[in-house]
């Protein structure tokens, strides 16, 4: 059912972990499975990534996704890491089952949601950024995951 990369990815995932001081910090979750995800960034004064770990909360599909999503994001700008998609992600996977398609947009979402943490940190603005709808804020949590 999984490709050999998304058994590899869900096994060793890359980027686990939090990064302290993120540029961006952005937490989605999935109101149907329940799952949920958060993605830091450390990003420079050029605006490129340095940095990108995850926490996720969910299923092997989704921990297989956000470990790919951050693997492509890394050394991107900000404006190149916009159009970093769930079917770009999919594909670096050599593809998900259909029921699975919804795990990869919570990486897209969750890496949305970071990026758009640190524009709003930053006072700037990104063609294609807008508010993520499924953002978790901190005061909305009720543990710290
Ligand atoms: Fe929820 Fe995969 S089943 S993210």
């Amino acid at each position: 059912m999984y490709t050999e990369k998304v058994m590899e990815h869900f096994q060793n995932p890359r980027n686990v972990g939090e990064i302290e001081n993120a540029s961006g910090v952005g937490t989605v979750g999935n109101a149907k499975c329940g799952d949920i995800m958060r993605i830091y960034l450390d990003i420079d004064e050029n605006q490129r990534i340095k940095d990108c770990k995850f926490k996720t909360f969910g299923c092997g599909a989704a921990v297989a996704t956000s470990s790919m999503a951050t693997e492509l994001v890394i050394g991107k700008t900000v404006e190149e890491a916009l159009k970093v998609t769930n079917q770009a992600v999919m594909e670096a996977l050599d593809g998900l089952p259909p029921v699975k398609v919804h795990c990869s947009l919570l990486a897209e979402e969750a890496i949305h949601a970071a990026l758009w943490d640190y524009a709003q940190k930053n006072h700037l603005e990104f063609d294609g950024l807008v508010q993520p709808k499924s953002d978790i804020h901190e005061d909305e949590e009720s543990q710290d995951y």
